[in-house]
């Protein structure tokens, strides 16, 4: 335990007995006699702890409690009381106390309520990240592939994972970013602690900070309650930041404050928080012209490139292309119930002639729409080309835009945005619907689905009235 404790009792000896018993557990003590000095600490310095007399000379206890809660809800108080009577713990524990130690007490009493408070907030801890992680539904990790530009990347990985180095990851969209941050998070000695992810391209600028840092109740409009931080609950872990060119210079001056002094304050608190974090960081963009056209901060980006990685393009790893197509088939078929399917040598020839430039992502959502929409048990270029491939369309020597080809067979309105499975379902059964010159029957026997699915479909959408 290395728990920073507080200890506010205006009695010297059991100030002493308190924090000797204590710092033989491991915690850091601070000391103080009166209720002021004790506001004044809590609110400079971040505690996982206090131990607060009830009865001090120049606050009441319960006073004191009362404006502690008030400030932060989170910090675990125990109040210890020589008057022992039932009445007074009732009122602190009432008071948002989390447990109480009546005086006189053994060392053994101590350590145990100690313990058991700080083992509560730790727990509190751990569950706002498992719903974080509940939230992403993350799977394994299993990087597939073999060619020489990934071997050259396990390599890489496997001599920097154990460093706490800063990483910076770079490459085009689609190529496993965000997978092999979390690759080096499960190699690295920090892998039994979070990996916390944190997209910047998502939020809203005027929440990022908060998100990042945490904030206290009351700092802006809305905030309700104290928020931890991913900073925090990345603890002793990996915090990983994706797409980072996306954030503003105002925060880029924050953040690299916090990548340097590995110290952080949640918004709207004086309070200074240690963090213990790994940072690694992704990004499509070119951070170096960034940096030269006055978008991104040049000590940042010197920070964050301490070791830089980037992942190949799929077109750069062709002779990957049979093996990640056959492993996100067996990924699909499973989900779909759909097993036993396997690829044509021909259909593998088409993909791998491809240009991908929706990279490795592209092929597992081709790999999807396959599985969901094959008659047969072997896919063939037919198949594929329902998926969205063309023959000739995307090849290597002429550039084309990421969902061109897609377009061919089903039309997104916004070329930049991927078409939703759901869309792509729609747009094929209204293909087909048009084939059979609307004749539901047939066209519900074509695509392998009851009639009353069909129509259930098409009312969903509007195109069927009842
Ligand atoms: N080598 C690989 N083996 C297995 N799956 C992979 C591999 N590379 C990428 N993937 C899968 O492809 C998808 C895209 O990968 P990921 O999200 O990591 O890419 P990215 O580079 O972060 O993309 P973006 O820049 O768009 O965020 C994910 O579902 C990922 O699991
Ligand atoms: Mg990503």
């Amino acid at each position: 335990m290395n728990e920073r404790i507080l200890i506010a009792d205006d009695d010297p000896d059991i100030r002493d007995g308190c924090a000797q018993v204590l710092s033989r557990l491991g915690c850091d003590i601070s000391e103080t006699s009166t209720g002021k000095d004790a506001l004044r600490l809590l609110d400079r310095y971040e505690f996982d702890l206090l131990l607060l007399d009830l009865k001090m000379p120049d606050i009441n206890g319960l006073d004191l409690l009362r404006t502690i809660r008030e400030q932060d809800e989170t910090l675990p108080v125990i109040m210890i009381t020589a008057y022992g009577t039932i009445q007074n713990a009732v009122e602190a524990m009432r008071m948002g106390a989390n447990d109480f130690l009546p005086k006189p007490f053994e060392p053994e009493e101590l350590r145990l309520v100690v313990r058991r408070t700080l083992n509560a907030k730790r727990l509190q801890l751990e569950n706002l990240y498992l719903r974080e992680e509940l939230k992403k539904k993350e799977g394994d990790v299993s990087i597939i592939g073999q060619s020489p530009p990934l071997l050259k990347i396990f390599d890489q990985v496997k001599r920097l994972a154990p460093t706490d180095s800063t990483v910076l990851i770079t490459g085009e969209s689609g190529t496993g970013k965000g997978l092999l941050a979390r690759y080096i998070h499960e190699l690295s000695h920090r892998s039994e602690h979070p990996f916390v992810s944190v997209d910047c391209s998502t939020l809203v600028p005027s929440l990022f900070e908060s998100e990042l840092f945490g904030h206290v109740k009351g700092a802006f409009t809305g905030a309700d309650s104290n928020k931890v931080g991913k900073f925090e609950l990345a603890g002793g872990g990996t915090l990983f930041l994706d797409e980072i060119a996306n954030i503003n210079l105002e925060l880029q001056a924050k953040l690299l404050k916090a990548v340097e002094e590995k110290e952080i304050s949640r918004v709207g608190s004086q309070r200074i928080t240690k963090v213990d974090v790994r940072i690694i960081a992704a990004t499509n963009r070119d951070l170096r012209q960034a940096v030269q056209e006055g978008k991104f901060r040049e000590d940042l980006y010197f920070r964050l490139n301490v070791v830089a990685i980037k992942t190949p393009t799929l077109r750069e790893r062709k002779d990957d292309i049979p093996l990640l197509a056959d492993y996100f088939l067996k990924k699909s078929s499973a989900k779909y119930n759909r097993q036993g399917l396997g690829l044509t040598p021909a259909a593998i020839n088409l993909m791998q002639s491809y240009r991908w430039p929706g990279n490795v992502r592209e092929l597992e959502n081709t790999m999807e729409r396959v599985v969901i929409f094959a008659t047969g048990k072997s896919i063939d270029v037919e198949d594929i080309e329902a998926a969205g491939l063309r023959q000739g369309s995307g090849e290597m020597t002429r550039p084309v835009r990421a969902e061109s080809s897609r377009q061919a067979a089903y039309g997104s309105e916004n070329g930049d945005t991927p078409l939703t499975l759901q869309e792509v379902e729609k747009q094929h059964i209204l293909k087909v619907l048009e084939q059979t010159g609307g004749n539901r029957t047939e066209a519900a026997r074509l695509l392998k689905i009851d009639r009353k699915t069909l129509r259930s479909k098409l009312k969903k959408w509007g195109y069927e009235d009842d």
